[in-house]
């Protein structure tokens, strides 16, 4: 019987775990940091594990906590929150966005997504019966997510908009006018807008990062996310959360408490540690991304490939059309031959089989190593054609 070949996700994780067979192996496209989580952070969890073990949470999170974010998400993104009814705690950046989505969404609603976008959002919106609606972004325009292209995808049943700014996996950052212009189309057309921040802290050159929710009238119709994660490096503490007014998150917070409780207790106390503790451990990593972003974008260069200019997260989704070749066995030769792991981009979206997806979360041997090793599998898929 021959064997179906895999696709999309499916297909990504059958290449993670063929990558697990080679001990050499480089994994370009992985969306964990290489750091570790700063010292500080792990003291307070040791702590709360000594003096907090057994205790439950409130499903809405620590108020501790939830001050600590208030305060963080008014320093960094200009929103105030009033931490007693308008932030929840998640189990990590994953949990708050099928949150967002299901406190928002109901059968039949539609939500526009620019794409190629985060996939789970995709996965979030079937189990709320939601339709997505897609616009779609091209890397000759850095992946700019066009809002008359938004306004032109409306219909009655439009219900929010997805602001995922920096993108995964496009890296495009929304820039105030369009943003600005964004929320005018929501107002105007009554839709909410659901902004995921969770890259917020990395953002290149002179682009800049503002919150949906920081605008006039954005607040009240703005469901905003974030998460410990990728800024300090806490990928499996599994901490999140999410801002917005008030009576959507008495929803948020009656889902939250329906679904899996308050978030583990001894992260939580990591997470008051990680929001209010130094920052400079958040500034180094920033400076490495950097560094690395330059450093992998001179190597595409010298590859000859095209790619929307990465404005913020920690990703570049690069063009490797002129292969002729399917992004999937692209990367499957890539990885058999090579030993490098590159995301496929149609793990991320169906229409973008000429992508591959390479993040800057390796130390700098490393990625010279992998670029090198891509390098040599490109050209040799090159030379058979
Ligand atoms: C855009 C975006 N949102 C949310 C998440 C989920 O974050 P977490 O790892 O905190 O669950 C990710 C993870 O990669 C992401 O890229």
């Amino acid at each position: 019987m021959s064997k179906k070949k895999a696709q999309g996700t499916n297909l990504l994780y059958q290449l993670i775990g063929e990558a697990r067979n080679y001990d050499d192996v480089i994994i370009m496209g992985r969306g964990d940091p290489d750091f570790d989580t700063p010292a500080h952070i792990v003291a307070a969890a040791k702590n709360a594990m000594i003096n907090h073990h057994a205790d439950y949470s409130p499903p809405e999170g620590l108020l501790a906590l939830r001050e600590a974010i208030a305060e963080r998400v008014k320093r960094v993104n200009n929103i105030d929150v009033d931490p007693a009814t308008e932030v929840v705690v998640a189990n990590g950046g994953q949990e708050a966005l099928f949150l967002m989505v299901l406190a928002v969404l109901s059968p039949g609603d539609e939500m526009i997504v620019p794409e190629p976008n985060y996939n789970t959002y995709a996965d979030s919106l079937a189990f709320a019966g939601g339709v997505k609606v897609e616009v779609q972004t091209y890397a000759e325009n850095d992946f700019r997510a066009d809002p008359a292209d938004v306004a032109a995808a409306i219909t009655d049943k439009s219900r929010a908009l997805l602001l995922v700014s920096p993108n995964n996996p496009a890296a495009s950052v929304i820039s105030p006018p369009d943003m600005q212009a964004m929320l005018d189309i929501a107002i105007s057309k009554d839709l909410m807008i659901l902004a995921d921040d969770i890259y917020d802290l990395f953002v290149y050159d002179d682009f800049e990062h503002v919150s949906p929710a920081s605008l006039p009238g954005g607040k009240e119709r703005a469901l905003t996310l974030n998460a410990l994660s990728k800024a300090y490096s806490m990928t499996g503490w599994r901490l999140g959360w999410i801002v917005g007014p008030a009576d959507l998150m008495a929803r948020v917070k009656e889902l939250k408490a329906a679904i899996s409780g308050g978030a583990s207790i001894i992260s939580q106390h990591a997470g008051i540690a990680a929001l209010t503790g130094p920052q400079d451990a958040v500034e180094m990593m920033a400076e490495a991304y950097r560094r690395r972003r330059r450093l992998v974008l001179d190597a595409l260069d010298a590859m000859g490939m095209k790619y929307g200019l990465p404005q913020g997260g920690q990703f570049v989704f690069a063009d490797i059309g002129f292969t002729g070749m399917d992004s999937g066995e692209v990367a499957q030769r890539i990885l058999t031959e090579q030993h490098v792991l590159a995301y496929p981009g149609s793990a991320f979206s169906k229409d973008r089989k000429d992508y591959l997806r390479m993040t800057f979360l390796q130390p700098e041997e490393q990625l010279i190593e992998g670029l090198e090793r891509m390098k040599v599998a490109m050209r040799d898929m090159m030379a058979e054609r």
